[in-house]
């Protein structure tokens, strides 16, 4: 008997949510019926958080109290320092990030609750926290001292000043907010997927998010918006890049950064952060990679048709912010827990195991022989 079968899932719509969607109808990615880029345009990082956390944008008090919160909860604990310390500096920093939600989860004392309220509640440590273990490693393997978060700061300010001491210009804050906000959600990708899939089994949040975070590690998923820095590194000049695209596509590279299982006539993400890429290039005087972006992509679109998806400004926006490669996509994670935790919520609240089946392709029924007469 022949399956279908649907590798990668290709197509197949394995369960309904109420959080976000691609609509085709104004061609964007909104989050609760509300399109990503106008949130850019009009909220900040923090505003969106609660949105996908909760359903609905904040009023002021609601966000007032929001905020109070996440700050509150942005301390780590002793030990959960003490292992981040004794973490191998060449350790990734996703890798980090994964261990310390993990750690999380052993330090959290609601960490079998799984009731909608203690989800909330856990989701919003994860969300405090895991900026504050992500800098005090960024700080430590360059052999500097850990900056405790401060309370005055937003989520995006207070990020910089734990990695780097101090707080850019309003321009590049804005920046880094809006890839926060273009980062947060993106219905039933890879991660959010295994994050749902862990969670079917009635396991916990802490142990999703660990899930989820290597899950966006890889270099097809969260972890392009590292290799597209590394591509245009490689690419160096502009000069350069349109031998360097039209060579890797000779021999049937993949470029990382273009293409998408959902967007097949481009992310409508890019616009948005593409001009803030351009802005931040501004201000650091510095239009490098600017240049071989618009190239690469040029070529990418004419030969391929194939056109970029977000991490491919993203990549370069980070580097001229002044962040090590290996922290890109780690900047994708402290964004993109609204998003997992909501769909963690959101699977407690429909649940049902996730258990696929397989068409067998291994050996016929053989009966064993033992040891001796193998
Ligand atoms: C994201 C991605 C995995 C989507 O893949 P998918 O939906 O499974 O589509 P496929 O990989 O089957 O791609 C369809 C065709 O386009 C080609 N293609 C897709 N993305 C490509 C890319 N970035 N570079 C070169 N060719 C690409 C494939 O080689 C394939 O060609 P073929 O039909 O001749 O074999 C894929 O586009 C990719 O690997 N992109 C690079 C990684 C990346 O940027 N990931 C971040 C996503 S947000």
């Amino acid at each position: 008997m022949t399956v279908d079968i649907k590798k990668g899932l290709m197509g197949v719509t394995v369960d309904e949510t109420g959080i976000s969607k691609v609509m085709p109808e104004i061609n964007s990615l909104t989050y609760r019926g509300y399109a990503a880029q106008d949130l850019c345009a009009n909220c900040e990082f923090e505003e969106v958080a609660y949105l996908i956390l909760n359903g609905n944008l904040p009023s002021k008090k609601e966000l007032k109290k929001f905020e109070k919160e996440e700050r509150k909860e942005r301390t780590l604990s002793k030990s959960l320092i003490n292992i981040i310390k004794q973490i191998p500096r060449k350790s990734h920093p996703m890798d980090v990030a994964r261990t310390a939600v993990s750690v999380m989860g052993l330090e959290d004392k609601e960490v079998t609750d799984n009731s909608p309220k203690a989800n909330l509640r856990k989701a919003m440590r994860i969300f405090s926290k895991t900026p504050t273990a992500l800098a005090a490693f960024y700080r430590l393997r360059k052999g500097k001292k850990i900056i405790a978060p401060k309370k005055k700061f937003t989520f995006a300010e207070n990020f910089f000043y734990m990695c780097f001491g101090k707080v850019p210009n309003k321009e590049i804050v804005k920046a880094f907010d809006v890839s926060l906000i273009l980062y947060a959600e993106h219905s039933f990708n890879v991660s959010t997927f295994t994050a749902r899939t862990i969670t079917s089994s009635l396991s916990d949040i802490h142990g999703a998010i660990t899930g989820a975070i290597a899950s966006l590690k890889g270099p097809l998923h969260g972890g392009a918006n590292e290799e597209v820095m590394h591509m245009m590194k490689k690419i160096k000049k502009p000069e350069n890049a349109d031998k360097w695209i039209n060579n890797a596509l000779n021999k049937k590279a993949v470029v990382m950064g273009f293409g998408h299982r959902v967007y097949k006539s481009g992310d409508s993400r890019v616009p948005t952060m593409r001009e803030y890429f351009g802005k931040v290039a501004k201000i650091k005087k510095d239009k490098t990679y600017e240049k071989i972006y618009d190239i690469v992509e040029k070529v990418m679109i004419k030969r391929k048709n194939i056109h970029p998806n977000v991490d491919y400004p993203t990549g370069p926006t980070y580097h001229l912010m002044g962040f090590d490669t290996d922290f890109f996509t780690p900047i994708f994670v402290i964004s993109r827990i609204t998003g997992w935790s909501a769909h963690v919520m959101e699977q407690h609240s429909t649940n049902k195991l996730i258990r696929p089946l397989a068409a067998y392709n291994g050996n016929k029924y053989r009966k064993v022989k033992v040891l001796k007469k193998r």
